[in-house]
Order: C-alpha cells, then sequence, then structure tokens
C-alpha cells in the first residue's frame, strides 16, 4: 500500500512515518505540499502516485482560531476541499481526520455519528466546513473525527503536564471535560488498517462517510493527567499532584465541549481495527518521553 499524506511535522503524520513495514508512507509539508495551494496537492500526487491520499494537515492553534477564523476556514475548510478534490481528479479515495470539536458538548452519553452537529468555536467550525467540502469534493472519502491527541512529539498535553511538573509540585487541571486521550501512534496503525480496506474494498463496502475513532475508554483532563504523572513516576520523570478545578476556574478564547467522547462502535464494526485504552496509549508515550529524556527531567 502506498499513503501520500499531508502535513509532515504534525503529531499523526510523524507518527506515520514512522511506520514500520510494507507500507509506503510519503508524508509532504510545506512548502512542498500546501493544501491552500491546489497545484502543490496535483503535483505531489501526479509525482508519487499514491493508492491512498491521508490529510492530516490542519489549523490546530484552537485559541488562536478565534482571533485567525481566515486563516483556519483557509487550512481546514479549503485545504480539506483541496486534498479531496485533487484525490477525486486522480480516481484515489481520501481518509481525512476531524475532530470531536464538531460537537456542542451538551450531550450526556458518547457521541454517535448521526448526532447533530454544533460547534462551539471557531476551529470546530472550521473543521467542519472541512468535512462538508471532503464529503462535496471526493465521494470516497473516509472522515475520522478523533480527540485528545497526543505523542512524544509536538505540542500537546503529555508534553505541557511533564514540563508543569518540573517547574511546579502542583497543577491546576480540569475535571469537567470528559473525552478519550488518544495516542497518535495509535491513530497511525488505525489509519494504515483503514487505507488498506479501502483499497481492498474498493468497489464495494460500507466504508465511505463519517466514523468515530478514539482510543477505547474516557477520563477527564484531570484524569489524564493522573496518568501522565503516575506513569512519569513509573519511568522516574518528574511528577506533580492534580488540583481538579472547573472550566469556569480557566477562561480561554475558544468555549471547548464539556462532553467530548465518540463512540466508536461503527468504526469498530467496519475496519475491525479498534484502538487500544486510553491508558496504553499514554504510558507508551510517557515511556517514550522518559527514554528520550534528559537527566534534568527525573
Ligand atoms: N491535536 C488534537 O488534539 C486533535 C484532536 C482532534 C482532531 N485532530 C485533527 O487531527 C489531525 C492531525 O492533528 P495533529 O495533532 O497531528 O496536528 P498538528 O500536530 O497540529 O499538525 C498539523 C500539521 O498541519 C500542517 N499544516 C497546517 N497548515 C498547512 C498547510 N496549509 N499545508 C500543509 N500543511 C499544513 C502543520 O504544518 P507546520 O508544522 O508547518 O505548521 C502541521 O505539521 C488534524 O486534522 C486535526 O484537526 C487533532
Amino acid at each position: 500500500v502506498k499513503l501520500l499524506v499531508t502535513g509532515r511535522s504534525g503529531q499523526v503524520a510523524r507518527a506515520l512515518a514512522g511506520l514500520t513495514g510494507s507500507a509506503a508512507i510519503i508524508c509532504l509539508g510545506r512548502p512542498e505540499l500546501n493544501i491552500c495551494d491546489r497545484a502543490s496537492v496535483d503535483r505531489a500526487i501526479a509525482l508519487h502516485r499514491p493508492e491512498v491520499v491521508v490529510n492530516t494537515a490542519a489549523y490546530t492553534a484552537v485559541d488562536k482560531a478565534e482571533s485567525e477564523p481566515d486563516l483556519a476556514f483557509a487550512a481546514n475548510a479549503g485545504g480539506a476541499g483541496n486534498v479531496a478534490a485533487a484525490a477525486a481528479r486522480a480516481g484515489l479515495p481520501v481518509i481525512h481526520l476531524s475532530t470531536d470539536y464538531v460537537f456542542s458538548g451538551d450531550k450526556r452519553s458518547p457521541y454517535v455519528e448521526t448526532d447533530p452537529v454544533g460547534p462551539a468555536g471557531v476551529y470546530g467550525q472550521s473543521k467542519l466546513a472541512g468535512e462538508e467540502a471532503v464529503a462535496a469534493a471526493n465521494p470516497d472519502h473516509v472522515i475520522l473525527r478523533t480527540a485528545w491527541v497526543h505523542a512524544p512529539w509536538g505540542g500537546n498535553f503529555v508534553r505541557t503536564m511533564l514540563r508543569l511538573a518540573g517547574e511546579r509540585d502542583t497543577v491546576r487541571v480540569i475535571v469537567d471535560q470528559h473525552g478519550t486521550p488518544t495516542y497518535a501512534p495509535h491513530i497511525a496503525d488505525a489509519l494504515l488498517a483503514v487505507a488498506r480496506y479501502v483499497i481492498a474494498a474498493r468497489d464495494g463496502g460500507a466504508w465511505r462517510g463519517v466514523f468515530h475513532m478514539t482510543s477505547a475508554g474516557e477520563t477527564t483532563w484531570a484524569g489524564f493527567a493522573e496518568r501522565v504523572f503516575a506513569a512519569a513516576r513509573h519511568s522516574g520523570l518528574n511528577s506533580a499532584s492534580v488540583v481538579p478545578i472547573a472550566t469556569s476556574e480557566y477562561p480561554t478564547a475558544a468555549r471547548r465541549p464539556a462532553n467530548s467522547r465518540l463512540d466508536n462502535t461503527r468504526f469498530d464494526a467496519v475496519f475491525r481495527a479498534p484502538l487500544p485504552a486510553w491508558q496504553v496509549g499514554v504510558d507508551a508515550c510517557v515511556a517514550a518521553l522518559a527514554a528520550a529524556s534528559e537527566p534534568s527531567a527525573r
């Protein structure tokens, strides 16, 4: 299988680039491939001749998006549409990543794909517009909504918690937002399984459309932090105590959903590639960071 992946330095793109095995995975970022520049996407597809195109590139600064809506929409809506359209022109399927932030968070139980959307902020609105652009541009699309992504690289909650543990004994963390931390290398494994499935079932099967794809289980940001610090202690890294706080005590530019939990039943039934429990991903992430850490982090 040969994949062309948009984004090179992102959390998921780097995880895809790190996969070993028989897949050929080509990750391209700016300036070579800019999803806002249609011609650069067409050129990359013509040059590398992939079997599937995977769009991981996105504007992901959730709070900054509130003051930069044009940039967020250019990448997350226009760019996503460009990638899907370029794949369609080449007769290829596209796999596109989206987010739990397309939902308002008001539902009491995990969201299923058919639940009404209602993003609370610009980032979620731009990602929702991206889903619509992808679906309109290419009938052979798989849209995978994931959540709370972390990896041993890039900017993410695990790395922030470990940095804070080196600076203080207690960390205040939100306890009234519920969701599922999802480890980028587990997303990469699942994306490869989806790509293989799509190629094998190209002319049939129920693989088109929107799917929810997070790690198994659920927690809160405070529970996530507790797990990070437990793993840190296990690995001999700095840890801290978690002080649970309410969302109202931690104002941010963008409002975030109180309920980010996604029901993965459809994804697991179609692709049969369920992601491991979120705790497995957190422990693996902290272990990888510990293995690479300087003595000062201990
Ligand atoms: N992070 C999360 O918690 C989360 C949660 C749910 C869904 N998602 C979705 O999952 C996907 C992957 O997220 P991630 O965490 O891997 O993202 P990330 O680490 O923030 O990386 C995003 C990448 O997109 C690239 N990019 C932005 N604009 C581009 C453009 N115009 N052309 C080409 N590349 C561009 C960035 O390049 P530069 O490095 O050059 O800026 C960066 O490498 C995204 O679709 C995101 O919306 C993420």
